[in-house]
């Protein structure tokens, strides 16, 4: 049986990615902060879908998480087919009113826990000649953000790994997917403290249909997943963009 080990599982998309996982017959490997969350969710897949669920109560943004999750799972013994590398956050508003110690978390958890997660399972995978990686990125990635300075920043980080990524690895038997959802009905808008913004203004993607299109995504192997026809448009036309200026004088109307 495979396994997939996916990050931020308690709430949201994460949690859309774990009950797709489990519907398909994977072990799971669930890794977030909040253990109850956790642990209530291993329960139910455990008994409705016969397979076998370790939870990790881990802050990942903390230095040396990732290592820490790699030697449990050696540990037992457990090989990783699937990592879906979900969990992360944002912080809605100016910069220069912005915790420090919040900014570096998000970075930690955004950029470097990512990564460092990226390389130990690459690893692995490449050894077997097989796997796959889903980095979950948004449709902040594609210009940059005026008030989510930091939070877009690390997004694009995030889409350009992934995709250079993508193309050292073709013809290796491991892919590496990137996932970029906008708004959608999840805790993200609450613990990004978004206000006076017209970003969640419109209508929601449902974190279902987003974990759906990704999952799909990610067997096919495809690069780059823009869920929704809205966000796909977007995408474009920031790619289309003739000036900076201009990108980002048009992204401060909307954040
Ligand atoms: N919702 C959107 O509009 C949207 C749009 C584009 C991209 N995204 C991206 O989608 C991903 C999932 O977000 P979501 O919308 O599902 O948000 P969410 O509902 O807030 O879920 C975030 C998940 O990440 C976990 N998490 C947060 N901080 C963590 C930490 N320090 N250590 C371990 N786990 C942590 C949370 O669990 P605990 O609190 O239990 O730790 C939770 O399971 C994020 O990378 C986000 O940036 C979201």
């Amino acid at each position: 049986m495979k396994t997939a080990l996916i990050t931020g599982a308690s709430g949201g998309i994460g949690k859309s990615f774990a009950e797709i996982f489990a519907q398909q017959g994977y072990n799971l490997i669930l890794v977030a902060r909040s253990k109850d969350k956790l642990e209530q969710l291993s329960d139910k897949y455990e008994q409705d879908y016969g397979i076998v669920v370790t939870v990790f109560s881990v802050d990942l943004s903390r230095q040396n998480a990732a290592t820490e999750i790699y030697s449990e799972i050696q540990k037992r013994k457990i090989r990783i087919d699937i990592l879906i590398n979900n969990a992360g956050f944002g912080d809605h508003g100016r910069f220069i009113v912005s915790s420090l110690s919040k900014t570096r978390n998000m970075i930690n958890l955004n950029i470097l826990t990512l990564t460092e997660l990226t390389s130990i399972f690459i690893k692995e995978m490449m050894k077997n000649r097989d796997g796959k990686i889903l980095n979950i990125a948004s449709t902040a990635s594609f210009q940059p953000l005026p008030r989510f300075a930091v939070y877009a920043a690390s997004k694009s980080y995030v889409l350009n790994f992934t995709e250079a990524l993508h193309y050292e690895l073709k013809g290796s038997g491991v892919s590496v997917s990137v996932l970029c959802p906008g708004p959608t009905a999840t805790e993200f808008e609450k613990s990004a403290n978004i206000k006076d913004s017209n970003l969640f203004k419109g209508k929601l993607m449902d974190p279902q249909r987003v974990a759906k299109i990704g999952y799909d995504g990610l067997m096919k192997g495809k690069m780059t997943i823009i869920p929704g026809f809205k966000n796909k448009l977007l995408a474009f036309f920031a790619n289309m963009m003739p000036s900076r200026d201009l990108l980002v004088w048009i992204s401060s109307k909307i954040s």
